[in-house]
């Protein structure tokens, strides 16, 4: 049977609106996989068995830091660390060999490489696609540096805590005991007379039990577990006192040279603590010029943070305003920089008779009482060491226990300036709490998302280029409506309050904040949240 070309040309035209119709469709699915892989939050990326880079998301992109098209084509042992890249071609042959889904390099440490030569840790799960003319393996990569700073610190939190725990159970055990040898020494001592054969030895048990105790104060000041009680302390006559204390031990070849101006600040600080930090320091000084002469030369000024680098500041965790920067120099041996960034390490030594423990103890005592020790040094040069305490508040006399503003949990602090956000995580560390930080909106919600249950606060900054604190506010709640979130903003940033009226805020801080508000506020919170969580866990 024959059609008419009319007829035949109405099939076709049938033909072409079905294939125009399916088009649309396939083009419809496609968009959705599209939107779909562009939203994901992991990178996705898939290779042929020559290792080349034929898809990747908008994820890969920013994880890894370059753009699609340099991605598209190139070999992805690009974002591999370079000293893994040779046997990636390996790996690759076995996978296509014996291709299932997996999760890769099981029980291996995973790194990726950024375009400026950075690494990261990631997890990859790996699965296979055939397609009629080629084979395809699909890798799912998430960046876990958030996951692993939590466990670095936390790991770091119960370093500490079991030696604050190990050194509290040593000091007060040992405390107990040293008074009972001291005590009954001190008394057969007395019975004795000096002209006594056994004298020496009875002195030497003395001596000894004495070093002991101040071993024990030193273990109990690295844990921050030192005894507190907080005052105004001229610095000037109590490192007068301490120098007069260390002038008997000290060779008669060293000068100690003290130069400290009148009527600086006073400081908020314990004063055994202080006499124990400037101790050290000076015998440290004195050691390292080890009989030759010398000088160890005391300095204190007062400066303001403003004429300290910020980075400076950030790097020690400091908060703006007055500090007391007092200075121990010699012209001692020296160190080099190896030696240089191990010696607050607890136990380091490099004397034969050391104990490692007193610039341990010196960190601890400063990092309780919110300052910063820091050195510098060139072998056979001396050493300058340098402690910045914060200048006590004019006008404010305390003579009460500090306020407790410690806590623990996971805090996330998110702001675009790197100087806010590096003191905020300093200043939430020093009161207990684990932090996490993140530069803009969406690496926050990316966060959030992968760790939302384990946060207790999230410190929000209003104003962010990109999506906002408002917006990122939004999508905080919707991931994980519990998690409390403080909102921190500058002045005259109120009104954009307006925007947020409704929003489920836990709190609002405003900047600039000090450590103390900061960390009140977090308690605040997170003790709330915590006990809401307790009482909605109750039938
Ligand atoms: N002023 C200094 N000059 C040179 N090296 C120093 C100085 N102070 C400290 N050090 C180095 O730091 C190490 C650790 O010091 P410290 O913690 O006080 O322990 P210790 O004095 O028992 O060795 C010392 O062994 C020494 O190598
Ligand atoms: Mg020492």
């Amino acid at each position: 049977m024959t059609r008419s070309p009319d007829e035949q040309i109405a099939t076709l035209q049938e033909k072409l609106r079905q294939q125009e119709a399916r088009l649309r469709e396939l083009e419809e699915s496609e968009g959705r996989l599209r939107a779909f892989l562009e939203s994901a939050s992991q990178g996705v990326v898939a290779i042929d068995p020559a290792g080349k880079l034929l898809l990747v998301n908008a994820k890969t992109e920013q994880m890894f830091g370059y753009s699609r098209q340099e991605l598209l084509g190139a070999p992805l042992e690009m974002l591999l660390p370079e000293t893994l890249r040779h046997l990636h071609a390996k790996h690759r042959q076995d996978y296509f060999d014996a291709p299932r889904s997996r999760p890769m390099g099981v029980g291996m440490e995973l790194r990726g490489r950024k375009k400026d030569g950075s690494e990261f840790p990631v997890e990859i799960s790996l699965s296979f696609v055939r397609e009629s003319s080629r084979q395809l393996a699909v890798a799912l990569i998430t960046d876990i540096s958030a996951r692993k700073e939590i466990e670095t610190q936390m790991q770091q939190r119960q370093k500490l805590e079991s030696l604050g725990v190990l050194a509290g159970g040593i000091a007060h055990d040992f405390n107990n005991l040293l008074t009972g040898i001291i005590g009954n020494a001190s008394l057969v001592l007395g019975e004795m007379g000096p002209d006594h054969p056994l004298y020496r030895h009875v002195r030497d048990v003395i001596e000894a039990g004495q070093q002991a105790a101040t071993l024990t104060r030193q273990l109990l000041a690295y844990a921050g577990k030192g005894q507190f009680y907080i005052r105004e302390i001229e610095i000037a006559p109590l490192v007068r006192e301490v120098v007069g204390m260390v002038r008997s031990s000290v060779p008669g070849s060293v000068r100690i040279a003290v130069d400290l101006l009148e009527h600086l600040p006073p400081v908020s600080a314990d004063s055994g603590q202080l006499q124990q930090l400037f101790l050290n320091m000076i015998l440290n000084a004195a050691e390292a010029i080890d009989g030759r002469r010398g000088t160890v030369w005391i300095t204190a000024r007062s400066v303001d943070s403003d004429a300290l680098s910020a980075s400076r500041l950030s790097a020690n965790g400091l908060l703006p305003g007055r500090y007391l920067s007092i200075e121990v120099k010699d012209d001692g041996c020296g160190m080099d920089e190896a030696t240089s960034l191990r010696i607050f390490d607890p136990f380091f030594t490099t004397k034969f008779t050391g104990r490692g423990l007193g610039l341990a103890a010196a960190r601890g005592i400063v990092e309780a009482h919110h300052g910063s020790i820091e050195v510098t040094s060139a072998p056979g040069k001396g050493s300058t060491f340098t402690v910045l305490l914060p200048a006590a508040p004019p006008g404010k006399h305390r003579d009460t226990e500090p306020e407790d503003l410690s806590g623990s949990g996971v805090v996330l602090v998110v702001d675009d300036e790197e100087v806010v956000r590096r003191t905020a995580a300093a200043a939430l560390r020093r009161y207990g709490y684990l932090v996490l930080s993140a530069s803009d909106g969406a690496s926050a919600i990316d966060i959030v998302r992968e760790s939302g249950s384990r946060l207790c606060a999230v410190l929000l900054d209003l104003a962010m280029p990109g999506m906002d604190g408002a917006e990122t506010l939004g999508h905080i709640k919707a991931i994980a409506p519990d998690v409390p979130v403080l909102l921190s903003s500058g002045f005259g940033e109120l009104e954009a309050m307006d925007r947020l009226a409704g929003a489920e805020l836990a709190g609002f801080l405003q900047k600039p904040y000090t450590a103390a508000q900061l960390a009140r506020e977090v308690r605040r919170v997170c003790t709330k949240a915590s006990q809401h969580a307790e009482s909605g866990a109750l039938p």
